[in-house]
C-alpha cells in the first residue's frame, strides 16, 4: 500500500502596497541605506495600512493559492495560519481566514513559532493529512510584523517587513504520488535561549503586545550553526544529497545567513530563492512569500525539488523538503 502523502497544488502570497524604502527610514531613526544593505541585504520592506490586519494579509494570499491550484473553497477542510502577530489574542486568525473565505466546515487555527512558524504550519498540516483526519489544507504565513517593533531601535526596527504567503496541501495516496509533495519536516526548539529574541510584552506578562527584542550577534551564531545542521538532517533523512536540491527556499532573515548556508551547502547561488532585498524579514510569511514568487516567476517548476528552512525567536527551528507540483493521474489542479 502507499503511503498517504500531501502534495502541494498551488501556492499565493500578497503584499501591501506601501513601500517604505532604507531612506524613509533614516529620516525617522540614526540609520543610512549603505548600513542596512551592508549588514542585512534589505533595500525595503512592505508596510500594511493602517486599516490592514494580519487575517486580510492572509485571506488575499489564501486566495491567490487557491485560485493557481484550481480549487474551489469547498474543497478545503483546514486551514493553519502561522502568525506571531494575530488580529486579537482570540479569536485565532485561521478562523477569520475560514469566515472570509466563506468556509463553513473542517477546522482552522493557529500556529506560534515566529519565523519558523511556516515549517512548523506545514508540519502540523501534513501529519493531519496523512493520518487522514483532513483532505486538503490552506497552509499560510501572514504577519504585520511592523506593528510589534520599536522605532526607535534601528538595531531591530531596519530589519522586518509585512506580507503573507499561502500554499494548498492535499492528500493523495495513489502510488505514482511517491515522491511528490512535502516529504518531510524537522522541527526543533531550545527554549533556554529566550533571551536573546523576544517580545517584551504579551496578555499575561503585561497587557500589551510588546515590541521586538535582540541580540543579533547571537541569533546570528545560532542560525549558522542550528540552521545547517537541520539541513543535513533533512537531506540525510530522504536519502537525498545537495545535488538533488532544485532550490533551496531559506528564511529571509539576513543576506548573510541566506550566503552563509547556501556556501556551506556547496549550493550555486542561482539555486537560491532570495526576497530579503524588497520584502525584509517578514517573520513566518518569509518562505511562503519567497516560494510563491519563485513559482509564478517559473523558476520553481513542477518537479523540482524545495529545501525549506527558518529559525526564530524561542529559539525555534526547523526544516522541510518539499517536490512542487503533482503526479500526471491528478492533474488539472496544479502548482502555478
Ligand atoms: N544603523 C546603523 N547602525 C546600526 C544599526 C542601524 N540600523 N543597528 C545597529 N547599529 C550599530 C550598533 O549600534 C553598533 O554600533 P557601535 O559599534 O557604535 O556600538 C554597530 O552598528 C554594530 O552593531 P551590531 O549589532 O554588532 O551589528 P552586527 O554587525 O551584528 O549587525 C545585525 C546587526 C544585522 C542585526 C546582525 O547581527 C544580524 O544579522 N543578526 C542576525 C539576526 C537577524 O537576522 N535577525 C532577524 C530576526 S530573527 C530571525 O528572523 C531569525
Amino acid at each position: 500500500m502507499t503511503a498517504r502523502r500531501s502534495l502541494l497544488l498551488g501556492c499565493g502570497s500578497y503584499l501591501p502596497d506601501r513601500v517604505l524604502s532604507n531612506d524613509e527610514l533614516a529620516e525617522r531613526v540614526d540609520t543610512s541605506d549603505e548600513w542596512i544593505v551592508q549588514r542585512t541585504g534589505i533595500r525595503q520592506r512592505h508596510i500594511a495600512a493602517e486599516d490592514e490586519l494580519t487575517s486580510d494579509l492572509a485571506l488575499a494570499a489564501s486566495r491567490s493559492a487557491l485560485a493557481a491550484a484550481g480549487l474551489g473553497v469547498d474543497e478545503v477542510d483546514l486551514i493553519v495560519v502561522a502568525t506571531t502577530t494575530p488580529d486579537d489574542t482570540f479569536p485565532s486568525t485561521a478562523t477569520r481566514v475560514q469566515a472570509g473565505l466563506g468556509m463553513r466546515r473542517g477546522a482552522a487555527f493557529d500556529v506560534q513559532a515566529v519565523c519558523a512558524g511556516f515549517i512548523y504550519a506545514v508540519s502540523v498540516a501534513d501529519s493531519l493529512i496523512r493520518t487522514g483526519q483532513f483532505e486538503c489544507a490552506i497552509v499560510i504565513g501572514a504577519e504585520t510584523f511592523t506593528r510589534i517593533l520599536d522605532w526607535q531601535d534601528r538595531s531591530t526596527c531596519v530589519l522586518f517587513g509585512d506580507g503573507a504567503g499561502a500554499i494548498v496541501l492535499r492528500g493523495d495516496s495513489s502510488p505514482d504520488s511517491s515522491g511528490y509533495g512535502v516529504l518531510s519536516t524537522h522541527l526543533h526548539s531550545d527554549g533556554r535561549e529566550r533571551e536573546i529574541l523576544y517580545v517584551d510584552g504579551g496578555p499575561s506578562r503585561s497587557g500589551t503586545s510588546g515590541h521586538v527584542r535582540m541580540n543579533g550577534r547571537e541569533v546570528y551564531r545560532h542560525a549558522v550553526s542550528k540552521l545547517g545542521r537541520v539541513i543535513d538532517e533533512a537531506l540525510t533523512a530522504n536519502r537525498l544529497s545537495v545535488d538533488d536540491v532544485d532550490w533551496l527556499v531559506p528564511h529571509q532573515a539576513n543576506r548573510r545567513i541566506i550566503d552563509s548556508m547556501a556556501a556551506r551547502m556547496k549550493l550555486p547561488p542561482e539555486k537560491v530563492v532570495c526576497t530579503i532585498e524588497r520584502h525584509a524579514n517578514t517573520s513566518a510569511a518569509s518562505v511562503p512569500l519567497a516560494l510563491a514568487e519563485a513559482v509564478m516567476d517559473g523558476r520553481v517548476k513542477p518537479g523540482h525539488l524545495v529545501l525549506f528552512e527558518a529559525i526564530g525567536g524561542g529559539l525555534v527551528w526547523g526544516a522541510g523538503l518539499v517536490r512542487i507540483g503533482v503526479p500526471r493521474h491528478a492533474q488539472g489542479s496544479h502548482c502555478a
